[in-house]
């Protein structure tokens, strides 16, 4: 039985080839530490698949090789090799194995997925805003951060919003990653498990600086976590405090600068957006579907930047401006005080 000698030493080169590729694969680190619940399932199935890599790359090189050293051509040896006319029960057998495969990793993936995404109705609620090309963090005590705090061992509800293109909230140590789509509210699910700090990357290409488009995550203890918390309140409410009172155009100036100068021009030059020269007290102004602002007061222009898609300026178009609602209230109005100072 020379046939049944070659299948079982091939089996054994496979199956050895399989293990020592995957334990050099899996020695090298492939993924950065696993700080998160979600991270668990994910490497767990990142392995399996590993394992099936493993075993396909020996399935193949192994056979092959051993072909050319054992079946090759002796010397002296003239004719041709056994015709071989196909093989339907091979056909058959490489079609199903392979099917039931995919089928199951399917079903593994799907009840993966399930697990990652797994809910907790305690969940700490925290609003992530990308933009071109930093991220903010809104709390729900109503302060906002550029550093992601959170407390280990609790699950947090990320928010997602884009306030101009697609990006990607991405730390690859807790694994999951989630696109953020202008327009939309995404949600993603994480549960630290290792105080320490992380990385927040996009994951999108999202234009000139996206690569550094990185802000840190802070997991430390519900204690630390706390403390923390009760500071940044104290600080927002000191910041409220200050800007009470009448809305101010030197303070809607600077909002002016950091938030609408790239598209609004003050010296009516048509930009990517309108100009806002002589805009306030404006009477008639066209729309993109026609119709006409009778008069450009303070309602309007609230509307027009907490809900750009509210009313499209004439020549303009929809989703063209991001919806600047993030805004406070306050700083809404130092905009409009602002706007009105341009004649
Ligand atoms: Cu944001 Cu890439």
């Amino acid at each position: 039985m020379r046939n049944a000698r070659h299948i079982v030493t091939i089996t054994a080169l496979i199956l050895l080839s399989t293990y020592l590729m995957y334990a050099g694969l899996t020695s090298i680190g492939l993924m950065p530490t696993a700080a998160s619940i979600q991270a668990g399932p994910i490497d767990w199935l990142f392995d399996i698949h590993v394992i099936a890599m493993s075993f396909l790359f020996s399935l193949i090189t192994v056979i092959l090789l051993y072909s050319l050293v054992v079946f090759r051509r002796k010397p002296g040896e003239t004719g041709d090799g056994a015709h071989i006319e196909g093989n339907t029960g091979l056909e058959i057998f490489w079609t199903i194995v392979p099917l039931i495969v995919v089928i199951a990793f399917g079903i593994i993936g799907a009840d993966n997925l399930r697990n990652v995404r797994a809910a907790d109705p305690n969940a700490l609620e925290v609003r992530v805003i990308g933009r071109q090309w930093d991220w903010r963090f809104e709390y729900p005590e109503g302060f906002s951060s550029t550093t992601l705090y959170l407390p280990v061992h609790k699950q947090v509800l990320l928010k997602l919003e884009s306030s101009d293109v697609l990006h990607s909230f991405w730390v690859p140590e807790f694994r999951v990653k989630q696109d953020m789509i202008p327009g939309r509210v995404t949600e993603l699910r994480i549960t630290p498990t290792l105080e320490g700090e992380y990385p927040i990357k996009c994951a999108e290409i999202c234009g000139t600086r996206h690569a550094y488009m990185v802000s840190p995550v802070v997991v430390v203890s519900q204690v630390a976590y706390d403390a923390w918390v009760t500071e940044q309140v104290a600080l927002y409410e000191a910041e409220l405090l200050a800007s009470e009172g009448q809305p101010d155009a030197r303070r809607g100036e600077q909002l002016y600068t950091q938030y609408c100068l790239a598209c609004h021009s003050l010296t009516g030059t048509v930009g990517q957006g309108p100009t806002w020269k002589g805009l306030f007290g404006r009477e008639n102004r066209p729309l993109a579907d026609g119709s006409v602002v009778a008069l450009v007061d303070e309602e309007y222009l609230y509307e027009s930047i907490t809900a750009p898609n509210a009313k499209i300026a004439q020549g303009f178009n929809a989703n063209a401006m991001p919806s600047f609602s993030y805004l406070r209230d306050s700083q809404v109005y130092d905009l409009i005080e602002f706007i009105k100072t341009l004649e």
